[in-house]
């Protein structure tokens, strides 16, 4: 589908609409449809050599597979459990594609990328019955207290779509979009261990459109990383997660023209963070609306002093023009945390930060506090104005809720985070990410 339609279909607002590049000149996703390309030709794995056993190493018969259909058309992973001892590499592929029916296992150990992709356009993986996963088995490595392999990586993939997929417990970050362009990214679920560096989705790069999308682990939920411009992510679902994010930024931060809209965060570190210690160069024109939370430790958070992050050499990452509006809900303890918390670098102070419609309540104890450093902008503990100049710490105490702060439940949350010894069922992919909404793509099978 035409994202143009898409957007005007769900009569999304102007601003947001602004932050993807012109369709007419950027189309996003893939060039040529599935159809058309089942139609051109069909690389079907068992016919390289893949066995549906679970055992069988299909790595060669993926790579053979790719070889014969890279050109155009689509590489077959039909219904089945195939086993993957060896990492595959696919790279230089032209309108084609995978379907994901089966079910990839992974039995090898090695570190690196499960499955790599890289220098293709026109390209789209998707189980065209929604089914399609790959389990990582990232316990094994867990209960270790070691991490394994990725699970999928793209590099430098032009007009692309990834949909209708899970990926289950990866030993390591599920999936990566590394200097890609023009790409879509829906109707997905990720479901990875309790612990940190088990990110969800991390990107960056031109044109890139995320939404409709659930994550489970304790990490990234959906994070921009630098550089990057014209992103738009929306309808995310991150359902005991670290939450959503920007960073860790450090030297020659380029990041522009991103919004992040409906997201609905549950027991996570944050609803969003930016995340910066030193550094230099700037994030620009970010708008952060339609947030609600729960049971989450920090809610809006811009940390410039991030320790986990080694210090970078420079003045600090200029957080300059960046809007919140509409946050509601609740955080964990507002009295410890505050849910209001904008960090600027001293030496780089924040400009222009505008908040608008911050409403959210502590879930225990009745107060909570708004604390701002160094940030000028407008709107609650920011400074008001547009100077530039470094002023310390203001902070400011709520006794009673913020009205209109209340904000509904998904269902289904979670109660308790994934296990780290034991194997994480596969789910299917759900039908809503954001209260009240539907997937903005229809799911391409039986939905
Ligand atoms: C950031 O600092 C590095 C040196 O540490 C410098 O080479 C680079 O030009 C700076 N970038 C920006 C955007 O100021
Ligand atoms: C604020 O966000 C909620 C979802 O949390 C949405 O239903 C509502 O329409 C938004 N309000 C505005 C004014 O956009
Ligand atoms: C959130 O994750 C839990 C655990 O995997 C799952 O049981 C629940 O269904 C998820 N919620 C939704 C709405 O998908």
């Amino acid at each position: 589908m035409q994202l143009k339609d898409l957007l005007l279909g769900l009569g999304l607002v102007s601003s947001a609409w602004a932050q993807l590049a012109d369709t007419s000149d950027y189309p996003i996703g893939p060039l040529t449809t599935s159809d058309e390309k089942w139609a051109v030709k069909v690389c079907d794995i068992t016919d390289y050599g893949a066995v549906a056993d679970g055992e069988t190493d299909a790595s060669t018969a993926i790579v053979d597979a790719f070889n014969a259909c890279s050109s155009g058309g689509v590489v077959n992973i039909p219904l089945g459990t195939f086993a993957l001892e060896n990492w595959v590499t696919l790279s230089g592929g032209t309108a084609w594609a995978i379907n994901l029916e089966g079910i990839i296992v992974r039995t090898g150990t090695a570190g690196g990328n499960m499955i790599y992709i890289e220098h293709s356009t026109d390209f789209e993986i998707y189980s065209s019955r929604g089914e399609g996963a790959v389990q990582g088995y990232g316990y094994v490595f867990h209960e270790q207290g070691e991490y394994g392999p990725r699970i999928l990586r793209l590099y430098d993939v032009t007009n692309f779509a990834i949909h209708d997929i899970a990926l289950v417990d990866s030993p390591a970050f599920h999936l990566t979009l590394d200097t890609c362009n023009q790409g879509e990214v829906y109707n997905m679920i990720i479901r990875g261990g309790n612990e940190g560096g088990l990110d969800g989705i991390d990107l960056w790069g031109f044109d890139l459109h995320v939404h409709d999308v659930e994550v489970t682990n304790k990490d990234e939920c959906v994070t921009v990383k630098s550089p990057a411009n014209h992103i738009l992510v929306e309808d995310i679902y991150c359902n005991w997660s670290g939450g959503c994010a920007m960073g860790s930024l450090g030297v020659d931060t380029d990041i522009s023209k991103v919004v992040y809209q409906n997201i609905y965060t549950v027991n996570s570190n944050q609803m969003f963070m930016f995340k910066s210690n030193g550094g230099n160069g700037t994030v620009t024109e970010v708008t952060l609306q339609n947030f609600i939370g729960h049971e989450n430790a920090y809610s809006l958070y811009i940390d410039a002093y991030w320790t986990d992050e080694t210090l970078a050499a420079g003045d600090g990452v200029l957080y300059n023009s960046i809007t919140f509006n509409n946050w509601t809900g609740t955080c964990e303890n507002g009295a410890t945390r505050p849910p209001l918390y904008v960090l600027c670098p001293s030496t780089q102070p924040c400009t222009n930060i505008i908040i608008e419609d911050f409403a959210m309540w502590t879930e225990s104890g009745s107060t909570e506090y708004y604390k701002c450093a160094d940030a000028w902008g407008s709107g609650y503990c920011l400074h008001a104005g547009s100077e530039h100049t470094e002023y310390g710490t203001t902070t400011s105490t709520l006794t009673t809720a913020p009205s209109g702060y209340s904000a509904p439940t998904m269902p289904g949350q979670l109660t308790a985070g994934l296990g780290l010894t034991a194997s994480i069922p596969i789910p299917t992919v759900p039908n809503t990410f954001f209260p009240g909404a539907t997937p903005a793509t229809a799911r391409v099978y039986g939905s």
